[in-house]
Protein backbone atom coordinates (compact mmCIF):
# COMPACT_ATOMS: atom_id res chain seq x y z
CA UNK A 1 0.00 0.00 0.00
CA UNK A 2 1.11 3.84 -0.80
CA UNK A 3 1.75 6.24 1.71
CA UNK A 4 -1.39 7.89 0.07
CA UNK A 5 -3.39 5.27 1.62
CA UNK A 6 -1.48 4.79 4.85
CA UNK A 7 -2.17 8.86 5.70
CA UNK A 8 -5.77 8.43 5.49
CA UNK A 9 -6.26 5.24 6.83
CA UNK A 10 -5.93 6.69 10.78
CA UNK A 11 -8.63 8.51 10.11
CA UNK A 12 -10.92 6.78 8.95
CA UNK A 13 -10.69 3.89 11.64
CA UNK A 14 -12.85 5.52 13.45
CA UNK A 15 -11.12 9.20 14.85
CA UNK A 16 -14.17 10.70 16.20
CA UNK A 17 -14.11 14.89 17.06
CA UNK A 18 -16.41 13.91 19.45
CA UNK A 19 -18.38 16.59 18.00
CA UNK A 20 -21.92 15.35 18.08
CA UNK A 21 -22.27 15.05 21.42
CA UNK A 22 -25.84 12.77 22.01
CA UNK A 23 -29.04 11.78 19.18
CA UNK A 24 -30.82 14.13 20.99
CA UNK A 25 -29.26 17.38 19.46
CA UNK A 26 -26.79 18.81 22.22
CA UNK A 27 -23.85 19.22 20.26
CA UNK A 28 -20.38 19.88 21.71
CA UNK A 29 -17.47 21.94 20.31
CA UNK A 30 -14.77 19.37 18.81
CA UNK A 31 -11.75 19.23 20.84
CA UNK A 32 -9.13 18.05 17.85
CA UNK A 33 -7.05 19.60 15.26
CA UNK A 34 -8.70 20.46 12.10
CA UNK A 35 -8.35 18.13 9.33
CA UNK A 36 -9.23 20.85 6.76
CA UNK A 37 -8.11 24.30 7.20
CA UNK A 38 -8.68 27.23 5.03
CA UNK A 39 -7.27 30.66 5.45
CA UNK A 40 -8.48 34.26 4.10
CA UNK A 41 -9.74 31.96 1.31
CA UNK A 42 -10.10 34.54 -2.00
CA UNK A 43 -11.77 33.57 -5.67
CA UNK A 44 -12.26 35.76 -8.54
CA UNK A 45 -13.29 34.94 -12.18
CA UNK A 46 -12.55 37.65 -14.87
CA UNK A 47 -16.02 37.68 -16.47
CA UNK A 48 -17.17 39.31 -19.67
CA UNK A 49 -16.61 40.05 -23.29
CA UNK A 50 -13.01 42.43 -23.14
CA UNK A 51 -11.09 41.51 -25.62
CA UNK A 52 -8.79 43.13 -23.39
CA UNK A 53 -8.19 40.05 -20.16
CA UNK A 54 -7.40 43.21 -17.49
CA UNK A 55 -10.37 45.20 -18.34
CA UNK A 56 -12.99 42.19 -18.13
CA UNK A 57 -15.29 42.88 -14.84
CA UNK A 58 -13.75 40.69 -11.76
CA UNK A 59 -16.58 38.60 -9.69
CA UNK A 60 -15.48 37.63 -6.01
CA UNK A 61 -17.38 34.26 -6.15
CA UNK A 62 -15.24 33.40 -2.43
CA UNK A 63 -14.11 36.66 -0.36
CA UNK A 64 -11.61 36.38 2.26
CA UNK A 65 -13.01 33.34 3.75
CA UNK A 66 -11.84 31.28 6.65
CA UNK A 67 -13.24 27.72 8.46
CA UNK A 68 -11.94 24.82 9.96
CA UNK A 69 -12.97 21.28 10.15
CA UNK A 70 -12.41 19.07 13.10
CA UNK A 71 -12.22 15.50 12.64
CA UNK A 72 -15.50 13.78 12.79
CA UNK A 73 -17.06 17.15 12.67
CA UNK A 74 -19.66 18.49 10.73
CA UNK A 75 -19.47 21.63 9.21
CA UNK A 76 -23.03 22.98 7.75
CA UNK A 77 -22.44 26.03 5.23
CA UNK A 78 -25.78 27.77 3.90
CA UNK A 79 -26.39 30.56 1.97
CA UNK A 80 -28.24 31.53 -1.55
CA UNK A 81 -27.91 30.45 -4.56
CA UNK A 82 -24.72 31.98 -5.88
CA UNK A 83 -23.52 33.17 -2.62
CA UNK A 84 -20.16 30.89 -2.94
CA UNK A 85 -20.87 27.71 -1.51
CA UNK A 86 -19.34 25.63 -4.34
CA UNK A 87 -16.65 27.71 -5.54
CA UNK A 88 -15.72 26.75 -2.06
CA UNK A 89 -16.63 23.23 -1.93
CA UNK A 90 -14.20 23.21 -4.92
CA UNK A 91 -11.28 25.56 -3.31
CA UNK A 92 -11.29 22.97 -0.23
CA UNK A 93 -11.36 19.72 -2.90
CA UNK A 94 -8.53 21.66 -5.16
CA UNK A 95 -10.70 21.75 -8.26
CA UNK A 96 -10.25 25.48 -8.30
CA UNK A 97 -6.95 27.17 -7.25
CA UNK A 98 -7.19 30.33 -4.73
CA UNK A 99 -6.72 33.78 -6.21
CA UNK A 100 -4.96 34.21 -2.93
CA UNK A 101 -4.95 32.20 0.68
CA UNK A 102 -4.46 28.79 1.79
CA UNK A 103 -5.90 25.43 2.10
CA UNK A 104 -4.57 22.78 4.38
CA UNK A 105 -5.78 19.02 4.36
CA UNK A 106 -4.44 17.27 8.13
CA UNK A 107 -2.15 19.96 8.11
CA UNK A 108 -0.79 19.67 4.55
CA UNK A 109 -1.01 22.27 1.87
CA UNK A 110 -3.16 21.31 -0.73
CA UNK A 111 -0.88 23.27 -3.21
CA UNK A 112 1.97 20.58 -2.91
CA UNK A 113 -0.30 17.66 -2.36
CA UNK A 114 -0.30 14.65 -4.84
CA UNK A 115 -3.60 14.31 -7.09
CA UNK A 116 -3.52 10.42 -5.25
CA UNK A 117 -3.37 11.75 -1.88
CA UNK A 118 -5.93 14.34 -2.34
CA UNK A 119 -8.20 11.95 -3.46
CA UNK A 120 -8.11 9.74 -0.08
CA UNK A 121 -8.16 12.95 1.62
CA UNK A 122 -11.25 14.46 0.56
CA UNK A 123 -13.76 13.53 -1.61
CA UNK A 124 -17.15 15.32 -2.87
CA UNK A 125 -20.90 14.15 -2.85
CA UNK A 126 -23.04 15.88 -5.40
CA UNK A 127 -26.02 17.48 -5.64
CA UNK A 128 -27.58 15.85 -8.64
CA UNK A 129 -27.29 12.01 -8.57
CA UNK A 130 -29.21 12.62 -12.70
CA UNK A 131 -26.31 13.97 -13.90
CA UNK A 132 -23.30 13.11 -11.79
CA UNK A 133 -23.27 9.58 -12.93
CA UNK A 134 -22.14 8.88 -16.40
CA UNK A 135 -25.23 6.86 -17.86
CA UNK A 136 -22.82 3.95 -20.17
CA UNK A 137 -21.34 3.20 -16.64
CA UNK A 138 -22.02 0.62 -14.67
CA UNK A 139 -22.19 0.60 -11.23
CA UNK A 140 -19.16 -1.21 -10.77
CA UNK A 141 -17.44 1.14 -13.09
CA UNK A 142 -18.91 4.40 -11.04
CA UNK A 143 -17.81 3.26 -7.67
CA UNK A 144 -14.10 1.59 -9.67
CA UNK A 145 -13.36 4.97 -11.04
CA UNK A 146 -11.17 6.21 -8.48
CA UNK A 147 -9.16 3.27 -8.20
CA UNK A 148 -8.52 3.45 -12.48
CA UNK A 149 -7.33 7.48 -11.92
CA UNK A 150 -5.47 6.39 -9.00
CA UNK A 151 -4.13 2.65 -9.57
CA UNK A 152 -2.06 3.32 -6.42
CA UNK A 153 -5.63 3.25 -4.10
CA UNK A 154 -6.23 -0.27 -4.43
CA UNK A 155 -4.70 -3.31 -6.46
CA UNK A 156 -6.44 -4.65 -9.51
CA UNK A 157 -7.31 -7.98 -7.87
CA UNK A 158 -8.98 -5.75 -4.73
CA UNK A 159 -11.03 -3.64 -6.28
CA UNK A 160 -14.25 -5.75 -6.96
CA UNK A 161 -14.34 -6.50 -3.18
CA UNK A 162 -13.92 -3.19 -2.38
CA UNK A 163 -16.76 -1.73 -4.56
CA UNK A 164 -18.92 -4.22 -3.32
CA UNK A 165 -17.80 -3.43 0.38
CA UNK A 166 -18.85 0.31 -0.47
CA UNK A 167 -21.85 -0.45 -1.94
CA UNK A 168 -22.79 -2.39 0.86
CA UNK A 169 -21.85 0.68 3.18
CA UNK A 170 -24.49 2.54 1.12
CA UNK A 171 -27.24 -0.30 1.60
CA UNK A 172 -26.82 -1.37 -2.21
CA UNK A 173 -26.05 -5.58 -3.08
CA UNK A 174 -23.40 -7.07 -5.43
CA UNK A 175 -26.72 -7.55 -7.54
CA UNK A 176 -26.97 -3.49 -8.27
CA UNK A 177 -22.89 -4.14 -9.93
CA UNK A 178 -23.90 -4.34 -13.79
CA UNK A 179 -27.00 -1.83 -13.28
CA UNK A 180 -27.11 1.65 -15.32
CA UNK A 181 -27.65 4.55 -13.57
CA UNK A 182 -31.37 4.68 -15.76
CA UNK A 183 -31.97 1.10 -13.48
CA UNK A 184 -31.97 2.94 -10.58
CA UNK A 185 -34.13 5.25 -8.58
CA UNK A 186 -32.99 8.86 -7.65
CA UNK A 187 -32.33 7.67 -4.08
CA UNK A 188 -30.12 4.45 -5.37
CA UNK A 189 -28.39 6.90 -7.84
CA UNK A 190 -27.23 9.04 -5.02
CA UNK A 191 -25.96 5.90 -3.07
CA UNK A 192 -24.02 5.19 -6.02
CA UNK A 193 -22.55 8.69 -5.48
CA UNK A 194 -22.16 8.36 -2.38
CA UNK A 195 -20.26 5.14 -2.39
CA UNK A 196 -18.55 6.09 -5.50
CA UNK A 197 -16.50 9.20 -2.49
CA UNK A 198 -16.14 6.69 -0.22
CA UNK A 199 -13.96 4.15 -2.64
CA UNK A 200 -10.81 6.08 -1.95
CA UNK A 201 -11.64 6.04 1.74
CA UNK A 202 -11.04 9.50 2.46
CA UNK A 203 -11.47 11.41 5.88
CA UNK A 204 -13.33 14.59 4.63
CA UNK A 205 -16.48 14.42 2.29
CA UNK A 206 -17.63 18.10 1.38
CA UNK A 207 -21.60 17.37 0.43
CA UNK A 208 -22.76 20.00 -1.75
CA UNK A 209 -26.76 19.72 -2.10
CA UNK A 210 -26.35 16.19 -1.62
CA UNK A 211 -30.41 15.77 -1.49
CA UNK A 212 -31.77 19.05 -3.01
CA UNK A 213 -32.33 17.30 -6.05
CA UNK A 214 -33.79 14.02 -4.83
CA UNK A 215 -37.52 13.76 -4.00
CA UNK A 216 -38.82 14.39 -0.27
CA UNK A 217 -39.50 10.88 0.94
CA UNK A 218 -36.21 9.94 0.25
CA UNK A 219 -34.25 12.87 1.33
CA UNK A 220 -34.18 11.51 5.03
CA UNK A 221 -33.06 8.21 4.01
CA UNK A 222 -29.74 9.83 2.70
CA UNK A 223 -29.18 12.10 5.05
CA UNK A 224 -29.75 9.21 8.04
CA UNK A 225 -27.26 7.09 5.65
CA UNK A 226 -24.93 10.15 5.92
CA UNK A 227 -24.66 11.07 9.88
CA UNK A 228 -24.80 7.04 10.09
CA UNK A 229 -21.66 6.73 8.02
CA UNK A 230 -20.09 9.74 9.63
CA UNK A 231 -20.38 7.87 13.08
CA UNK A 232 -19.06 4.42 11.56
CA UNK A 233 -15.98 5.85 9.38
CA UNK A 234 -14.69 8.75 11.55
CA UNK A 235 -15.72 11.25 8.61
CA UNK A 236 -15.58 15.03 8.76
CA UNK A 237 -18.27 16.95 6.61
CA UNK A 238 -18.00 20.29 4.95
CA UNK A 239 -22.47 20.10 4.80
CA UNK A 240 -23.48 22.66 1.90
CA UNK A 241 -27.48 23.29 1.51
CA UNK A 242 -29.42 26.56 0.88
CA UNK A 243 -32.02 24.86 3.42
CA UNK A 244 -30.96 25.46 7.20
CA UNK A 245 -33.28 23.33 8.39
CA UNK A 246 -31.58 20.68 6.72
CA UNK A 247 -28.05 21.92 7.91
CA UNK A 248 -29.04 22.44 11.19
CA UNK A 249 -30.37 18.39 11.26
CA UNK A 250 -26.84 17.06 10.56
CA UNK A 251 -24.24 20.34 11.43
CA UNK A 252 -22.32 20.84 14.66
CA UNK A 253 -21.54 24.46 13.64
CA UNK A 254 -22.66 27.00 10.46
CA UNK A 255 -21.02 28.82 8.81
CA UNK A 256 -23.74 31.56 7.19
CA UNK A 257 -22.43 32.89 3.67
CA UNK A 258 -23.53 35.82 1.32
CA UNK A 259 -22.19 37.14 -1.51
CA UNK A 260 -18.75 35.37 -0.73
CA UNK A 261 -18.05 35.68 3.30
CA UNK A 262 -19.35 34.16 6.00
CA UNK A 263 -21.22 36.54 7.56
CA UNK A 264 -22.26 34.38 11.20
CA UNK A 265 -20.60 31.46 12.55
CA UNK A 266 -20.89 28.99 15.95
CA UNK A 267 -22.75 25.96 16.83
CA UNK A 268 -25.74 24.77 15.13
CA UNK A 269 -28.25 25.27 17.95
CA UNK A 270 -26.81 28.72 18.48
CA UNK A 271 -26.90 29.76 15.25
CA UNK A 272 -30.65 28.01 14.90
CA UNK A 273 -31.97 29.61 17.95
CA UNK A 274 -30.23 32.72 18.76
CA UNK A 275 -29.15 34.22 15.22
CA UNK A 276 -27.18 37.32 15.50
CA UNK A 277 -27.14 38.39 11.84
CA UNK A 278 -30.48 39.72 10.25
CA UNK A 279 -29.34 37.87 7.00
CA UNK A 280 -29.62 34.48 8.97
CA UNK A 281 -32.38 35.68 10.55
CA UNK A 282 -34.15 36.33 7.00
CA UNK A 283 -33.23 32.63 6.13
CA UNK A 284 -34.62 31.34 9.30
CA UNK A 285 -37.87 32.86 8.04
CA UNK A 286 -38.19 30.25 5.47
CA UNK A 287 -38.29 27.55 7.89
CA UNK A 288 -41.19 26.49 10.03
CA UNK A 289 -41.36 28.33 13.45
CA UNK A 290 -43.85 27.47 16.54
CA UNK A 291 -46.71 30.15 16.56
CA UNK A 292 -46.59 30.44 20.29
CA UNK A 293 -43.79 30.80 23.00
CA UNK A 294 -43.65 28.21 25.82
CA UNK A 295 -45.30 31.11 28.15
CA UNK A 296 -48.33 31.14 25.47
CA UNK A 297 -47.32 34.43 24.12
CA UNK A 298 -47.10 34.56 19.95
CA UNK A 299 -44.06 33.48 19.27
CA UNK A 300 -41.77 36.17 17.71
CA UNK A 301 -41.00 35.62 13.92
CA UNK A 302 -37.54 36.82 12.40
CA UNK A 303 -38.35 39.34 9.68
CA UNK A 304 -38.27 37.75 5.81
CA UNK A 305 -35.43 38.53 3.59
CA UNK A 306 -36.93 41.26 0.74
CA UNK A 307 -35.67 41.71 -3.07
CA UNK A 308 -32.33 40.10 -5.23
CA UNK A 309 -29.17 39.03 -4.06
CA UNK A 310 -27.37 42.64 -5.68
CA UNK A 311 -25.00 41.54 -9.05
CA UNK A 312 -21.83 40.07 -7.12
CA UNK A 313 -20.16 42.55 -9.86
CA UNK A 314 -21.20 45.39 -8.68
CA UNK A 315 -21.99 44.64 -4.79
CA UNK A 316 -23.12 47.24 -2.48
CA UNK A 317 -20.77 49.55 -0.53
CA UNK A 318 -20.09 48.78 3.40
CA UNK A 319 -21.70 45.94 4.25
CA UNK A 320 -23.05 43.89 1.69
CA UNK A 321 -25.80 43.13 2.98
CA UNK A 322 -27.37 46.62 3.54
CA UNK A 323 -29.69 46.71 0.16
CA UNK A 324 -31.73 44.02 1.67
CA UNK A 325 -31.18 44.75 5.59
CA UNK A 326 -34.52 45.99 7.90
CA UNK A 327 -31.92 47.36 10.25
CA UNK A 328 -29.30 49.34 8.09
CA UNK A 329 -27.82 52.25 8.93
CA UNK A 330 -25.56 55.15 7.58
CA UNK A 331 -22.67 53.31 8.71
CA UNK A 332 -23.85 50.22 7.00
CA UNK A 333 -23.49 51.92 3.94
CA UNK A 334 -20.00 53.73 4.49
CA UNK A 335 -18.05 51.12 6.51
CA UNK A 336 -17.92 46.86 5.83
CA UNK A 337 -18.17 45.16 9.42
CA UNK A 338 -15.59 42.86 10.57
CA UNK A 339 -16.77 39.00 11.77
CA UNK A 340 -16.92 40.00 15.30
CA UNK A 341 -16.99 37.33 18.70
CA UNK A 342 -20.37 37.33 20.07
CA UNK A 343 -21.12 36.43 23.77
CA UNK A 344 -21.38 32.75 23.46
CA UNK A 345 -18.40 30.81 22.80
CA UNK A 346 -17.46 30.00 19.25
CA UNK A 347 -20.56 32.33 18.03
CA UNK A 348 -19.28 35.55 15.52
CA UNK A 349 -21.06 37.66 13.34
CA UNK A 350 -20.40 40.12 10.63
CA UNK A 351 -22.58 43.18 11.63
CA UNK A 352 -22.74 46.63 12.85
CA UNK A 353 -25.74 45.90 15.03
CA UNK A 354 -25.62 42.16 15.93
CA UNK A 355 -28.51 40.38 17.81
CA UNK A 356 -26.56 40.14 21.05
CA UNK A 357 -29.54 40.73 23.83
CA UNK A 358 -31.10 37.99 21.70
CA UNK A 359 -34.87 37.01 22.08
CA UNK A 360 -34.45 33.01 21.96
CA UNK A 361 -36.24 32.44 18.55
CA UNK A 362 -38.73 29.34 19.76
CA UNK A 363 -38.19 26.77 17.16
CA UNK A 364 -37.47 23.75 19.70
CA UNK A 365 -41.13 22.71 19.44
CA UNK A 366 -41.45 22.03 16.20
CA UNK A 367 -39.77 19.28 13.74
CA UNK A 368 -37.41 20.39 11.47
CA UNK A 369 -38.53 19.11 7.91
CA UNK A 370 -36.03 15.95 7.96
CA UNK A 371 -37.34 15.07 11.15
CA UNK A 372 -40.99 15.23 10.04
CA UNK A 373 -40.12 11.98 7.90
N1 LIG B 1 -16.02 29.38 -13.36
C1 LIG B 1 -16.69 30.49 -13.08
N2 LIG B 1 -16.53 31.59 -13.84
C2 LIG B 1 -17.19 32.74 -13.53
N3 LIG B 1 -18.02 32.89 -12.47
C3 LIG B 1 -18.21 31.83 -11.69
C4 LIG B 1 -17.56 30.57 -11.95
N4 LIG B 1 -17.94 29.69 -10.98
C5 LIG B 1 -18.79 30.36 -10.18
N5 LIG B 1 -18.95 31.63 -10.60
C6 LIG B 1 -19.78 32.67 -9.97
O1 LIG B 1 -19.42 32.70 -8.61
C7 LIG B 1 -20.56 32.95 -7.80
C8 LIG B 1 -20.68 31.81 -6.80
O2 LIG B 1 -21.03 30.61 -7.51
P1 LIG B 1 -21.27 29.23 -6.75
O3 LIG B 1 -21.50 28.20 -7.76
O4 LIG B 1 -20.14 29.02 -5.82
O5 LIG B 1 -22.59 29.54 -5.93
P2 LIG B 1 -23.46 28.58 -5.02
O6 LIG B 1 -23.60 29.23 -3.71
O7 LIG B 1 -22.91 27.20 -5.06
O8 LIG B 1 -24.87 28.62 -5.77
P3 LIG B 1 -25.97 27.43 -5.92
O9 LIG B 1 -26.69 27.36 -4.60
O10 LIG B 1 -26.87 27.95 -7.02
O11 LIG B 1 -25.27 26.17 -6.28
C9 LIG B 1 -21.75 33.05 -8.74
O12 LIG B 1 -21.99 34.42 -9.00
C10 LIG B 1 -21.26 32.34 -9.99
O13 LIG B 1 -21.88 32.87 -11.14
S1 LIG C 1 -24.06 45.84 9.13
FE1 LIG C 1 -25.95 47.03 8.88
S2 LIG C 1 -26.73 46.46 6.86
FE2 LIG C 1 -25.22 44.94 7.44
S3 LIG C 1 -26.40 43.31 8.34
FE3 LIG C 1 -25.73 44.64 10.02
S4 LIG C 1 -27.37 46.10 10.30
FE4 LIG C 1 -27.72 45.11 8.32
MG1 LIG D 1 -23.63 25.34 -5.70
Amino acid sequence: MSEQVGARSGAQSGVQGGARADAAGARATPAVSPVLEVRQVVKTYSVGRSLIPKRRPVLTAVDGISLSLAAGETLGVVGESGCGKSTLAKLALGLETPTSGTVELMGRSLASASRTWRSSAIQLVMQDPYSSLNPRMTVYDIVAEAFVAHPLLAARSERRALVVEMLGLVGLGPHQLEKFPHQLSGGQRQRVGIARALAPKPSIMVCDEPVSALDVSVQAQVINLLVSLQSSLGLSYVFISHDLSIVRHVSDRIAVIYLGRIVEEGPSETVYTQPAHPYTEALLASVATAEFDADGSPAKKPPRIRGELPDPLNPPSGCPFRSRCYKAQDICESEAPDLLPLVSQGHRARCHFPEVDHHQINRTPTTSRMEQQ
